[in-house]
């Protein structure tokens, strides 16, 4: 968490250091670790220049009074002096189980201990603190204190709650059940503090009292069940009364018994074939005595108004079923059956470490259509995953209502629902006669933008919702620039991440798939990232990656793993494995990140050295996905796996390195430049002997990559798999590929996160802004032109000349393409980390405006907000910018003329926190101390600067607003 760079002074007066955003393990007051010495982490803020900080001291203690100055805390580490530190990992005496810590940060400024420094009021600053909890659940994996068994109904008919109905059409085809309702009634007197552990084997929604637990949606989310399952933790101290209480549970199939994926031989029950519950309802008295209310045989159970609930097919409420009360105390459950007992193997069990799925939003209609007499297309305006909410008045018995949902609309405006393949996603109402009803499916989520509504003769915009589910990451980043097609195209890149981080990050919401794949997510993570705080839902799933692993230790093509799916990882896919590891270290700063991995990483490594010992891989590619879905001439399947193969190499050696294991370190980079030396051997021609195409296309100093693919290069020069004199040549061919493609890309989801970043380092930022703004296919902009709300797994996913492409694969919810995200905050806008930077230690300020006449992004770094925002205007560059306590920046003021550069009005450098480091021409480059900045510049940016127009829509099968 340290590093050992010698800190500059402040002056004595600066001081005033604040802790905030104080988190356990990346969350904020975790209620239910099951860590042993979890991370205590915090971020920084300061008013003045160079405030940074010098020393902590972290304190924790059951009693928040012990936290206090003289107080005797659990655990004390005293002042440490590190200046670098993001945070501590405990290192006390053992966390009990069911417990809650408080805990407070002190931070010290450099100027000294911060005691009797002077804010600029004169008032005594003090060192800053701050004071936050983490609970722990039960400490440990499989914890032995576990008495709760896993529970079911009995899958016997059931008289009482389970009549059967006339007109009744489950999914019958589907052979879903309904979903089982387990219930125990319990007395309690004066509680004063209720616990609730929950898990399911398939997904739960528990009340007490008729009042939900907590907001958690598709929990306990997807592992693979038969490594490991996620409990969770709800604080229901308030639910509790005096006397009888009710303790209930509706299950529903989820990830465990239902339908997940394509395979049709194996396309539900992939974990199990129904679904369980396990609950343990700590109760502490005021007398502190405790009692444990926990699933077993005693419960009730039945079934109910919920008749199937899946995720894919989608779910179905016949409120002539409703057991009216059953949650309830009162509720004469006699006639119910007691609960069967499946086991009590609680070995598989863990704390969840991420935040569950929520639902974060809520978006009204746009538009509501008539499209029959009972039936309307109703419009939200943008594609999303989750769920549709609506408010039915006087359903007559039997009546049924029908809700399916779509991406687009056909020609016709019916809804297009071709490329779900076999997802139902249809969500059933049946009445009652009850005067009000408002239906809102609670165990599946579909993905879409349009919903139809089949068997109401009138639909007021009023009575109808979309509701947003995802991953509850909170939201770090912001980008804005001049272009508003530009910002467009942000937010469908965050709308593709909000529908796709849905307790595992799924390639798409929408269709039969939805699955965890490895390279969707390693090439969209830097974008990620940035918009969100992932550390915690990444955690997650690196362990799902980890529990997916091959028996041989290869990592696979998704995780969860799911039968029916091709385990052996492909190149670019399995390489995940190590990629992810190594971005989450270097954002987030944690070690564990990479100690965690390296076992896993070398495994990986190592697998592709002994099945290819010449070094090119070409055995164990396991499906070979390659640049998957470039447009045009693929690139040689070995260019692209001999690539990523040294890559992971590379990372491997720095992963050791950053570990301080630097035997390991030297291995895997001696093995990395073998690789590399491969490459060039093997796929490398200087023009004269260019065997791909037989003809002398280049110069003699030119160079032919094989395949010669925009993506052969782009792998070869963001890896640096080139001897440093090729390098220019190939930055040259890769140029020439793209300008006479358009300019546009050739790439698939492999290539195209690379093309921005790749130009931009050597030098051709001007072209990835030509690509960044074409409206022609392929480009990232033409799907906005035709009304798109989130990015499209294929850049031609319908075009006015063709259409829909082949429905078999065609989400208009991928989030691969919309790793160009990335490249905005850190390219356009500017606001980046040096390659040697962890945890924005070190940033670089490079922007480059292209056309732009303005851009800013904002980041809620590890280590403090971090800001850039530049405006060009009047022939003067103007650059602002934000540079947290314990950061210093390179700044790079795109001016050819240096002697123009001002800083808050003044010469560079007058308050001693601005250096010169160089005036090269085209930019003067500074290095700056922690705070906010002004520089302006003459403006010699060699674009012109335009400003820019709203998009208009074109031929749009989208209707509506986009
Ligand atoms: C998925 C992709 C995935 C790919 C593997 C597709 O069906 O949607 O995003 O990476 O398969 O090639």
């Amino acid at each position: 968490m340290s590093g050992t760079e010698p800190r500059r002074t402040q002056p004595p007066e600066a001081s005033g250091l604040r802790p905030h955003a104080l988190r356990c393990d990346h969350r904020t007051t975790p209620l239910g670790t099951g860590e042993r010495a979890p991370l205590l982490g915090w971020r920084l803020a300061a008013d003045r220049r160079g405030d940074d900080p010098a020393a902590y001291r972290v304190r924790v203690a059951e009693d928040p009074g012990a936290l206090a100055d003289g107080g005797r805390p659990l655990w004390d580490t005293g002042r440490v002096e590190d200046p670098d530190a993001l945070g501590v990992l405990y290192a006390g005496p053992p966390l009990r189980s069911r417990t809650r810590y408080h805990w407070r940060v002190t931070v010290w400024g450099a100027a000294g201990t911060g005691e009797g420094a002077r804010t600029e009021t004169g008032a005594a600053a003090g060192p800053g603190e701050a004071t936050s909890w983490f609970e722990t659940a039960f400490i440990g994996d499989g914890a032995p204190e576990w008495r709760a068994s896993w529970i079911t109904h009995d899958p016997r008919p059931v008289p009482v709650m389970d009549a059967p109905t006339e007109g009744e059409r489950a999914l019958d085809d589907h052979g879903l059940a309904p979903c089982p309702l387990l219930r125990r009634a319990f007395t309690a007197t004066a509680v004063t503090r209720a616990r609730l552990y929950v898990s399911a084997r398939g997904l739960y929604e528990v009340r007490l009292n008729g009042v939900r637990a907590g907001d958690a949606e598709l929990a306990p989310g997807w592992t693979d069940y038969t490594r490991r399952i996620q409990y969770q933790t709800y604080d229901v101290t308030a639910l509790l009364r005096d006397g009888e209480n009710v303790l209930a549970a509706t299950l529903a199939d989820g990830w465990w018994s239902g339908f997940v994926g394509f395979e049709p031989r194996r396309a539900g029950a992939h974990y199990g074939t129904f679904p369980q519950l396990l609950a343990e309802l700590h109760l502490t008295g005021a007398d502190g005595r405790t009692a444990v209310v926990a699933t077993d045989a005693t419960w009730r159970t039945g079934t109910g108004a919920v008749r199937h609930a899946d995720l894919l097919m989608g779910e179905c409420h016949d409120l002539r079923h409703a057991a009216d009360g059953w949650e309830l105390p009162g509720f004469d459950d006699r006639a119910l059956r007691p609960a069967l007992v499946t086991d009590a193997d609680h070995r598989l069990l863990v704390a969840s470490v991420d935040e569950p799925v929520r639902a974060m939003a809520e978006l009204p209609a746009r538009t509501v259509t008539r499209t029959g007499a009972r039936r309307h297309v109703v419009d939200f305006g943008q594609n999303l995953a989750g769920r549709v909410r609506l408010r039915v008045t006087a359903l007559a018995t039997g009546a049924r209502v029908t809700v399916r949902h779509a991406e687009a609309l056909d020609d016709d405006g019916g809804l297009y629902t071709a490329n779900l393949r076999t997802a139902a996603a249809t969500d059933v109402l049946i009445g009652d006669g009850r005067p009000h009803t408002v239906f809102e499916p609670g165990f599946t989520y579909h993905g879409f933008r349009y919903a139809e509504i089949d068997g109401l003769p009138e639909l007021s915009a009023a009575d109808i919702t979309a509701v947003a589910l995802h991953s509850d990451t909170p939201w770090t980043g912001a980008f804005a620039c001049s272009d508003p097609t530009v910002e467009r195209l942000h937010r469908c890149v965050e709308w593709g991440q909000r529908s796709n981080f849905v307790s595992v990050p799924t390639d798409c919401p929408q269709r039969d798939e939805r699955l965890g794949w490895l390279a969707d997510a390693q090439v969209f993570l830097p974008t990620a990232a940035r918009n969100a705080d992932v550390a915690a839902f990444f955690t997650k799933w690196l362990r799902d990656i980890e529990d997916a692993r091959t028996p041989e230790g290869g990592f696979t093509n998704v995780a969860p793993r799911l039968a029916g799916v091709a385990d052996e990882g492909a190149p670019g896919w399995g390489d995940a494995g190590v990629i992810i590891p190594w971005h989450l270290y270097r954002t987030y700063g944690d070690p564990r990140f990479l100690s965690r991995a390296l076992p896993a990483m070398r495994a990986w490594v190592d697998l592709i050295r002994r099945h290819n010992p010449d070094l090119v891989w070409r055995h164990k590619v396991g499906p070979h996905f390659a640049d998957w879905l470039a447009p045009g001439t693929p690139t040689p399947r070995e260019v692209v796996a001999t690539a990523c193969f040294a890559h992971s190499a590379h990372l491997t050696a720095r992963a050791a390195e950053a570990l301080g294991e630097r035997a390991t370190a030297r291995e895997y980079h001696r093995l990395a430049a073998a690789v590399r030396a491969v490459f060039t051997e093997r796929f490398v021609r200087t023009g004269g002997e260019d065997r791909t195409g037989g003809e002398d296309r280049n110069d003699r100093a030119g160079l032919v990559i094989e395949g010669d693919t925009q993506t052969g290069y782009l792998l070869a020069l963001a890896f640096g798999l080139l001897p440093a004199d090729r390098t220019d040549a190939a930055v040259r061919r890769l140029a020439e590929l793209i300008e006479s493609a358009g300019p546009a890309l050739r790439t698939g989801f492999l290539g195209v996160a690379l093309a921005a970043p790749v130009l931009d380092s050597y030098g051709r930022a001007d072209l990835a802004h030509a690509l960044l703004r074409r409206t022609e296919v392929p480009s990232w902009l033409f799907p906005l032109r035709h009304g798109a709300t989130t990015v499209w797994e294929r850049w031609d996913g319908w075009t006015p000349e063709a259409g829909f492409r082949a429905p078999s694969m065609n989400s208009f919810n991928h989030y691969a393409l919309g790793s160009i995200g990335e490249w905005l905050h850190r390219g356009v806008a500017g606001l980046d980390q040096r390659p040697d930077s962890v945890g924005y230690r070190h940033l670089r300020v490079r922007p480059r405006p292209g056309t732009l006449t303005r851009a800013s992004a904002r980041y809620a770094s590890v280590r403090g907000t971090a800001e850039v925002r530049w405006e060009r205007r009047d022939g003067v560059f103007s650059l602002w910018l934000r540079v947290p306590p314990g950061a210093d920046a390179e700044v790079y003021v795109p001016t050819a003329d240096p002697a123009s550069v001002r800083e808050s009005g003044a010469e560079p450098g007058h308050d001693g926190q601005v250096a010169l480091l160089a005036a090269e021409p085209e930019h003067a480059v500074y290095r700056v101390a922690s705070g906010t900045y002004h520089f302006t510049a003459a403006d010699t940016v060699p674009e012109r600067p335009v400003p820019d127009e709203p998009l208009t829509l074109v031929g749009s099968h989208q209707e509506g607003t986009p």
